[in-house]
């Protein structure tokens, strides 16, 4: 428990400590088995004509399951990605939303940057979450109202005012032929304003880079809600701010994402909108 033993004593209701302590149980579980089965030959099947899914997604997925049944009741529905059919879109209810490991194609191709993203849902708002990077052992961990928290310490946004001055992010969906003119569009936008921009392969980690203060922004869309669902809330709670494209409030079950550290927000989704 010493891994997480602050931010879940930081929980505000005492059935969510239980929760979030199965989340990060769980996420902690996984990534030894990604991280066991990272120097290995991998198996690699196509989901698509570009996205990815290896042993260790479908390996890393039951386990998560596993442990969160065994961890927290089972009256929870799961939402994972390798085992999501449309049929089962969450209600209002409490939801296990699951990235088994975001950031496949990092993982397949050897790059060692990627992460297991699981968060609990409720009325469609993540009410905590939890990211584990396995191989650089960075376990991010949130909860409403619980603040944010890295390998046990608070962390915090940056307080960068200007663009001149940010580092920012963001991804390329897999449909990338379906978006590719806004998001040069968007690209050519932001580039020549901010120090530079990342494109690291894995939301989640974009994410909670944001919440820790190593990025001042992070923009993508054509997101799933397990590439954001614990991402979004860290963020927040990390004193960001997060909306879609147009400034609305956002939820993982939105495509767009912008987070940022409040103070650039409006400045980059000027520059995105
Ligand atoms: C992907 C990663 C990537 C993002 C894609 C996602 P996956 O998730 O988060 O950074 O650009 O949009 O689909 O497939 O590696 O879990
Ligand atoms: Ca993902
Ligand atoms: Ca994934």
């Amino acid at each position: 428990m010493s891994r997480f033993n602050n931010a879940v004593q930081s929980c505000p209701s005492e059935e969510m400590k239980t929760l979030l302590a199965a989340a990060a149980h769980a996420a902690l579980t996984a990534g030894a088995i990604i991280r066991e089965l990272y120097d290995k030959p991998h198996t690699i099947k196509m989901k698509g004509e570009i996205d990815l899914v290896t042993e260790a997604d479908v390996a890393a997925e039951t386990a998560i399951i596993a442990s969160l049944r065994e961890d927290a009741p089972d009256d929870i529905a799961v939402m994972a990605e390798e085992s999501f059919d449309e049929t089962t879109e969450p209600g209002k209810g409490r939801t296990w939303v699951i990235d088994p490991l975001d950031g496949t194609t990092n993982f397949a191709h050897n790059i060692p940057l990627f992460a297991v993203s699981i968060a609990l849902v409720e009325n469609r708002q993540p009410e905590l979450g939890v990211i584990y990077c396995p191989m650089q052992d960075e376990l991010f961990v949130t909860s409403r109202g619980g603040g944010a928290w890295l390998n046990d310490r608070k962390i915090r946004v940056t307080e960068t005012d200007f663009l001149v001055q940010s580092l920012v992010a963001t991804g390329f969906p897999y449909d990338i032929r379906d978006h590719l003119n806004q998001i040069l569009e968007q690209t050519r936008s932001v580039l020549p304003k901010v120090r530079d921009i990342r494109r690291c392969g894995a939301a989640a980690v974009d994410l909670a880079y944001v919440a820790c203060g190593r990025f001042d922004g992070f923009w993508e869309m054509a997101l799933k809600p397990w590439d954001t669902a614990a991402g979004c809330l860290l963020v927040k709670e990390a004193g960001g701010r997060v909306t879609d494209f147009l400034g609305q409030q956002y939820t993982p079950f939105k495509k767009e994402i912008l987070a940022t550290n409040t103070r650039l927000h409006t400045l980059l989704l000027d520059l995105i909108a």
